[in-house]
Order: structure tokens, then C-alpha cells, then sequence
């Protein structure tokens, strides 16, 4: 298990995207957030801004869709360019064939799980995804707490993915920081998105590297 950090340009400079984005060198990816102000209570940015975005940038994008309707939105966002491209399964109607169009289209495709929504009913469809994402705030909005109650969940789909031996990446989303990323890793996540914590630092390039020392040191591989 690799850690990876992926900062999250919700808490970027808008005006300033291309900028903010070679302002965190040494990202694995970027991680875009799309809202609609349907699924979340806030609106964000569509398929016009990450097309211009995956051309601005060398470092993948990880497009985080908090929208209604991702079966007719979803494969948009991999022609526009993104890596990876991650639905809720509460917005989905259809997680299977979506996920499918997705990796068809050479994206990575990835499912988010709100905090109230249990991992188990999703047992089964792990084999169609490369990466699940674990809200740890509900979503909608950067900068809010991080939810402790989330950590058996993760645990739980660390298990899930080990027993049935999965290449799957496990994502946690929200409240991630120098303060909550160790009990992450120690749970099983693999893949940190971290907002306010890299865009509120001084120097977001060295908080990405100060994340991932720490994520490293707590992680699967590393001693306890
Ligand atoms: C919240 C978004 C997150 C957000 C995280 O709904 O999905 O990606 O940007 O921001 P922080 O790290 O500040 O909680
Ligand atoms: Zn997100």
C-alpha cells in the first residue's frame, strides 16, 4: 500500500487555478470537487473548468462529482481529461454500469460513500471499482471537522478489500490534516484528500510532504 495525497483545489484561488496547481509539485493527483447545489448544498464548477484544468496541469486529475444524476454526468468528466472519476452511490442509478462506462472510457472510476451510507450493501461491487472514497465530513463544503466516527468504517472496508484481495484504492475525504491523517492510515486508507490543510499552509508543496511522511510512518506497511 502506497500513500498518496491529493490535494483538494475547493480551498484553492478560483481566479488562480493553473497556478494553484503547480503550487502543490510532488501531488499525486489533483482532487477537483463538483458540485451542483442539488446533491450539496453549494455549487462549484462543471466540465468547462476541468477541461482547461487537465490542460494546465501534469498532475492527473481526481474529479470528486457531489452531483445528481452521475450516470448522464460521469463520462463528461473523463473526456474532459480527468484520471480518475469518482460518483456517489446515493446520486447513482445505476453504480454497476456506470462504473464500467468509466473504465471503458480510461478513467479510473471510483465510488464515495456519505457518512450515514454503510459499506456493506457494496460488498459485491468492489471488483468493478479502482478506488472507494470514505467521506469523513458530510459533503458540500471544505474546512469542516473531521468525523472520528468514520474510523470503523475504514477498518471495515480495509478488511472488506483484503479478504477479497483487490487492488483498490481506499480514499478518505474531508477534515484531513497533520492532526487526523495518522488515525486514517492506522485505519487503512491509502489515498488522503486534503483541502484547507495544504491550500491554508504556508507552503502547500511542503505540507503535501509533511502529509505523506506522516500518513507513511503510521501506514499497513510500516511497523506499529
Ligand atoms: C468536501 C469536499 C472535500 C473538501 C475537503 O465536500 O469533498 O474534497 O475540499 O476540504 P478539507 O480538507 O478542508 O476538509
Ligand atoms: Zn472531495
Amino acid at each position: 500500500m502506497s500513500v498518496q495525497i491529493n490535494p483538494s483545489i475547493l480551498s484553492a484561488d478560483f481566479a488562480r487555478l493553473a497556478e494553484e496547481a503547480k503550487a502543490v509539485q510532488g501531488a499525486d493527483w489533483l482532487h477537483v470537487d463538483v458540485m451542483d447545489n442539488h446533491f450539496v448544498p453549494n455549487l462549484t464548477l462543471g466540465v468547462p473548468v476541468v477541461e482547461s484544468l487537465s490542460r494546465a496541469t501534469d498532475t492527473p486529475l481526481d474529479c470528486h462529482l457531489m452531483i445528481e444524476a452521475p450516470d448522464r454526468w460521469a463520462p463528461a468528466y473523463v473526456e474532459a481529461g480527468a484520471g480518475s472519476v469518482t460518483f456517489h452511490v446515493e446520486a447513482a442509478a445505476a453504480p454497476v454500469r456506470l462504473a464500467r462506462e468509466i473504465r471503458a472510457k480510461g478513467a479510473r472510476a471510483s465510488m464515495a460513500l456519505k457518512p450515514a451510507t454503510a459499506i456493506e450493501p457494496y460488498e459485491d461491487l468492489l471488483p468493478e471499482l479502482d478506488m472507494l472514497l470514505i467521506m469523513t465530513v458530510e459533503p458540500g463544503f471544505g474546512g469542516q471537522a473531521f468525523l472520528d466516527i468514520m474510523l470503523p468504517k475504514i477498518r471495515r472496508t480495509r478488511q472488506l478489500i483484503d479478504r477479497h484481495g483487490l487492488d483498490l484504492w481506499l480514499q478518505v475525504d474531508g477534515g484531513v490534516s497533520a492532526e487526523t491523517i495518522e488515525r486514517c492510515a492506522e485505519a487503512g486508507a491509502d489515498v488522503f484528500v486534503a483541502g484547507s490543510a495544504v491550500y491554508g499552509a504556508d507552503d502547500p508543496a511542503m505540507a503535501v510532504r509533511a502529509l505523506r511522511e506522516q500518513a507513511a510512518a503510521k501506514g499497513a506497511d510500516s511497523p506499529r
